[in-house]
């Protein structure tokens, strides 16, 4: 039996992408496509998505969900076979900005909803109550799609649900006033299972209603059943422990490959790195940063926010260059108001030291990694955490935190004179300026000794870092869910069902 897995999830890179779950969305989908799984991506219809998906057609109409009338198109993710359902109610979804802001950086005041919306159509899916062929399992990704394993009970799917951790800090939580615009059945609206602290959360509903939970790290997955870690989750998350898997996220190893990637200036693989040189000169010449063919260039490349320890970059940034007279530095990225001005000011007064693009552009992300020495990579909390594996593949030597998936996928290479085996980077416990700092200052006493850092490249660009394995635990996940008997958390207390939304249909004949 071929399983058919439906995704649902607010980004799938390259339709929409703010971060890693819109490449972890796109990749696993491909990865388990190609392991001979049936996976559709189910995500909301946004101008981005619909201009670039491939072949769309309508195939369903759903009067009735919440946010208004809506209807589905069938059509395929650019460059790929797998395909893509684009849930279509132009009013919520088709705007100017952001999958979640508008073009002035503010939250759309009406996310809730626009999610919501998503996950009732996932739902209906699974019920069955559309012409599109229902799925053996719903595999809902980060809060967006938080409500679609509660939904699914509610419709009386008999598919199994499983929901992704991508990031437990954003949980989706709105007022419980909103539960009844949000199409909750009645009976819910107030119930625990959903309450978080005078809120409805949208993260809670996931954790206590879907058959299994995941999360994309091991470590992560330890961490969560912390306070630390647990962003106020951890007391049900441990309650749940018996049903919380690791499944360790991978990167797409040919859109991230120096031997093939046409976005960089010249290609090289682990074995002759002259092609780096190259991409050196390049990002110096992008980032504004004068040649210097031995200085060290560091790269700072991610989403500039207070997880990513952007705050105390700026704090370390001015002590790094005064100790280090030849270190260059290029940012990119976007983010905190704050903080992008913070770096502003620090570009400003060290032109030629610090080159930085408050912005995101794949091209620019692809100079980065392949022109930089090492990477700096600060996090407070990292589920799992991409970018520094998307420099490693480029020889790019990652300095990251100690925390979730980064203390999986970096080896910290100790100080010159310890031999460290299999090393790949460096690691650092701590969020204090000074913690960086000791840090990069380790990575640099390495940069200086060629030959160590060579074997540290080397390491970096033959590291594993594919979907294979990971893909085959998920396909072991959907076939033991499959195969178990349909088993309620909450056993439905003679609950009515809420009335279906009439959904009207028009044929989906395939092409
Ligand atoms: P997170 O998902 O927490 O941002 P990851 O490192 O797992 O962290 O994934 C980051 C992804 O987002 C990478 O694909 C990276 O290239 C991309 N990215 C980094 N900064 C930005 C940004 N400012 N805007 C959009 N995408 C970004
Ligand atoms: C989240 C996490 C990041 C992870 C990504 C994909 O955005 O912050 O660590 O890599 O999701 O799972």
């Amino acid at each position: 039996m071929r399983p058919n897995i439906l995704f649902v999830a607010a980004e799938a890179a390259p339709l929409a992408k703010t971060g890693g779950l819109g490449d972890v969305v796109s990749a696993l989908a491909e990865a388990l496509h190609n392991d001979g799984i049936h996976v559709t991506v189910l995500m909301p219809g946004y101008a981005s998505a619909l201009d670039n998906a491939v072949k769309l057609r309508p195939c369903g109409r759903l009067a009735g969900l919440p946010g208004g009338d809506s209807s589905l198109w069938i059509g395929h993710m650019p460059n790929s076979d797998v395909e893509v359902i684009l849930l279509r109610n132009d009013a919520l979804y088709r705007r100017p900005g952001s999958p979640y802001l508008d073009a002035d950086g503010n939250e759309f005041a009406d996310n809730g909803l626009r999610f919501a919306a998503l996950s009732h159509a996932a739902a209906l899916i699974a019920s069955g109550a559309t012409e599109i062929e229902v799925p053996h399992v719903v595999h809902a990704h980060d809060w967006h799609a938080g409500l679609v394993p509660m939904l699914m009970r509610e419709y009386g799917a008999e598919a199994k649900s499983i929901f992704t951790i991508h990031n437990l800090a954003f949980q989706g939580n709105y007022p419980l006033a909103s539960a009844a615009e949000f199409g909750i059945p009645e009976h819910v609206q107030q119930d625990a299972s959903i309450e978080y602290w005078g809120q409805l959360s949208f993260m809670k509903a996931a954790l206590n209603y879907a058959d299994r939970i995941t999360t994309v790290s091991n470590t992560y997955a330890r961490e969560i059943l912390t306070p630390k870690f647990g962003s106020g989750f951890d007391g049900l998350l441990r309650e749940r422990e018996r049903d919380l898997v690791a499944v360790p996220n991978g990167i797409d190893t040919i859109t991230w490959d120096p031997v093939i990637d046409t976005m960089i200036a010249r290609n090289y693989d682990h074995e002759d790195l002259r092609g780096k040189q190259a991409c050196k000169r390049d990002l110096q010449k992008t980032f504004g940063l004068p040649f210097d063919q031995f200085a060290p260039v560091m790269a700072m490349g991610s989403r500039l926010t207070t997880q990513k320890m952007a705050d105390v970059a700026i704090e370390a940034i001015p002590a790094l260059l005064a100790s280090h007279p030849r270190l260059q530095i290029a940012i990119l990225g976007c983010g905190d108001r704050d903080i992008e001005n913070g770096l502003r000011a620090l570009t400003a007064s060290h032109p030629d030291r610090i080159g930085l693009h408050i912005g995101y552009d794949e091209a620019r992300a692809h100079c980065l990694h392949a022109g930089a020495d090492m990477l700096l990579h600060g996090s407070r909390f990292e589920p799992f955490g991409l970018t520094p594996i998307y420099s490693m593949r480029y020889g790019t030597v990652p300095i990251a935190s100690r925390v979730g998936g980064l203390a999986d996928t970096v080896v910290d290479a100790g100080s010159i004179g310890q031999t460290v085996t299999n090393a790949t980077g460096f690691l650092f416990d701590g969020e204090t300026a000074q913690d960086m700092i000791t840090g990069v200052d380790r990575a640099l006493a390495m940069f200086a000794q060629p030959q160590l850092w060579r074997t540290l490249q080397r390491e970096d660009m033959t590291a594993e870092v594919g979907w294979e394995k990971s893909s085959q635990l998920y396909i072991n996940l959907y076939r033991t869910l499959i195969a178990e008997p349909a088993q309620a958390m909450f056993q439905p207390v003679s609950r009515e069902r809420i009335s279906r939304p009439a959904v009207e249909q028009v044929s989906m004949k395939r092409a």
